[in-house]
């Protein structure tokens, strides 16, 4: 087994689960995406890195699958999005449509400049809150780790705020130049689930790393389901039927 299961002690999913009405449990992922210089001008021609990443999260999303899980829990996915340079351009809200999600992700141009990636994650803790999104929250923050200023308090500070409210944060590099320790602020601990190499591309190419996706993919699954306290496993009966109360009408 890759993971051991000591390694999931969270609650995710909260709800109880009555034996015969399966309950929605919706995933949230959140991509951020660094599209600043230092991503954006790696390689030629400009954009390219940036055009990879934009063929990563579609081929990410389409293995997202909905499931009925042990006649319980309905997993249903939902994306939503940003890229950030100095700046922030929301590109989605959380959406499960992928016909609304993938326009809005292809039309993401290049931003350049500096890279202030303590803002991007602030911005994301603050969307995922006003959108009040239930259920569980995964953020997947593509970077090189490098940036050019802090002025939202660091990115290691607004990584501790998102895993306060509850948001899982991956790390991945769009290539191999990356300065890791910053990824390793970023990503939730423990690394071999949340940084574990992961990349955009495969080194020295520019061809998309889908061994990269489908351990992402397989690490979310087993923090959904792999959990000993997790929803899924925990069988909550309902409680009997109250006795039939015969309430007269007034007037
Ligand atoms: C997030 O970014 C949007 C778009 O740039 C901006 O309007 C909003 O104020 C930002 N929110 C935070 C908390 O930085």
């Amino acid at each position: 087994e890759m993971f051991p299961q000591a390694l999931f002690p969270t609650l995710l999913c909260v709800v109880l689960v009555p034996l015969h009405a399966a309950q929605n449990c919706p995933i949230n992922v959140y991509f951020i995406i660094d599209t600043s210089e230092s991503v954006a001008l790696q390689t030629v021609p400009i954009q390219s890195l940036v055009d990879q990443i934009k063929r990563f999260i579609p081929m990410f999303i389409d293995k997202l699958e909905s499931e009925l899980y042990q006649n319980q829990v309905y997993i249903t996915w939902q994306f939503g999005g940003l890229h950030y340079s100095d700046v922030v351009e929301i590109y989605s809200p959380l959406t499960s449509s992928k016909d609304i999600y993938l326009p809005r992700l292809s039309a993401i141009k290049y931003l350049g400049r500096g890279t202030f990636t303590d803002c991007a994650i602030s911005n994301m803790t603050q969307q995922i809150q006003t959108q009040m999104a239930n259920g569980v929250n995964f953020a997947v923050v593509i970077t090189d780790g490098h940036v050019t200023g802090s002025p939202c308090g660091g990115m290691k500070m607004q990584a501790e705020r998102a895993r306060d409210m509850g948001i899982k944060l991956f790390a991945v590099a769009p290539s191999e130049k990356v300065y890791e320790q910053g990824l390793r602020e970023i990503a939730n601990l423990p690394h071999e689930l949340y940084r574990n190499n992961y990349a955009i591309t495969q080194r020295d190419t520019l061809e998309i790393d889908v061994n990269t996706i489908d351990r992402i993919i397989q690490a979310m699954m087993l923090l959904i389901k792999g959990s000993p306290e997790s929803i899924f496993i925990a069988r909550v009966p309902l409680p009997p039927p109250l006795p039939y109360h015969h309430t007269p009408l007034q007037g």
